[in-house]
């Protein structure tokens, strides 16, 4: 099994519809897929159609040791899975701050989890906190979305400490394996300088024992296009909602090169 945290702690950069949108279209090669919703905002549990239950179990009972992650997760589509997410997840920061080995909690579920996968994606939320930090420990590979406006490489520093500090202390195996371009204006010549800037950082990072010493950035680009930010508020994957938009077609392309990139890794 691949597993993959989507994950910059800057917001708005599209870690959510790439989570989306890569599982819907990985599902439909028929690839099975679970993805965990580890942001409070629930954006990715709501653009899958699933309404947040107050009621329900969530990602953050999970977290709590309340459920397993088998009663928390729902199947969406063909080959598609989702363990939701809720509001109540923020509290889980502060709840969970006394409490030893806070940050394995996921992978310690996982673990004991009999679900059989193909891919594993996690949904990070817009910061470095207690669930970004459970994500990162449980999974093997970092993707970093990233869009190219002039503040695109701001933060990074910080971001590239915390895998370090993870890499480090909790996970091994983990590294980052690729940058994804989102909301590409292609032609602008800012996207281009921001898309050399980021392949510069990179290639110099080559061989030096660090997590991302094989960083590359994915060929595929996401451009942006607005039936991407209509899909969420239908409930529905890109394929859904307009299957012959770019933005369909790029994520179908992404999809194809996360596949071939990790062709050993299955
Ligand atoms: N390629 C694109 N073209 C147009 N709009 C896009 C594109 N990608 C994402 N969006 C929109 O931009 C906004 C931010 O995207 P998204 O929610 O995926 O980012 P995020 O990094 O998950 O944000 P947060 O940090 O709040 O979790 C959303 O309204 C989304 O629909
Ligand atoms: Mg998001």
């Amino acid at each position: 099994m691949r597993s993959i945290a989507i994950m910059n702690q800057k917001g708005g950069v599209g870690k959510t519809t790439t989570a989306v949108n890569v599982s819907a279209a990985l599902a439909e090669m028929g690839l099975r897929v679970c993805l965990i919703d580890l942001d409070p905002q629930a954006h990715a549990t709501l653009h899958f159609g699933l309404e947040p239950r107050p009621d329900g179990p969530s990602v953050y009972d999970v977290l709590c040791g309340k459920v397993r992650l088998a009663e928390v997760r729902r199947q969406v589509a063909d080959h598609l899975w989702v363990v939701g997410s809720h509001l109540d997840l923020a509290a889980a920061e502060i709840e969970l701050a006394g409490v030893a080995g806070r940050e394995v909690i996921l992978r310690d579920k996982l673990g004991e989890d009999g679900g059989q996968f193909d891919y594993l994606l996690i949904d990070c939320p817009p910061s470095l906190g207690v669930l970004t930090l459970n994500a990162l420990a449980a999974v093997e590979e970092v993707f970093i979305p990233l869009q190219p406006h002039f503040l695109a490489l701001h933060g990074l520093g910080k971001l590239l400490e915390t895998i370090d500090l993870v890499a480090r202390r909790l996970n091994n195996r983990l590294r980052i394996s690729g940058v994804i371009l989102c909301m590409y204006d292609a032609g602008t010549r800012l996207a281009g300088e921001v898309s050399q800037d980021v392949d510069d950082f990179f290639r110099q990072a080559r061989g030096q024992q660090t997590p991302w010493a094989h960083t590359t950035t994915f060929q595929t680009r996401i451009r942006r296009n607005i039936r991407l930010a209509e899909a969420p508020s239908f409930g529905q994957s890109i394929f859904q909602y307009a299957p012959g938009s770019n933005g369909a077609e790029d994520y179908r392309q992404l999809a194809q090169e996360i596949l071939a990139s990790g062709a050993d890794r299955l």
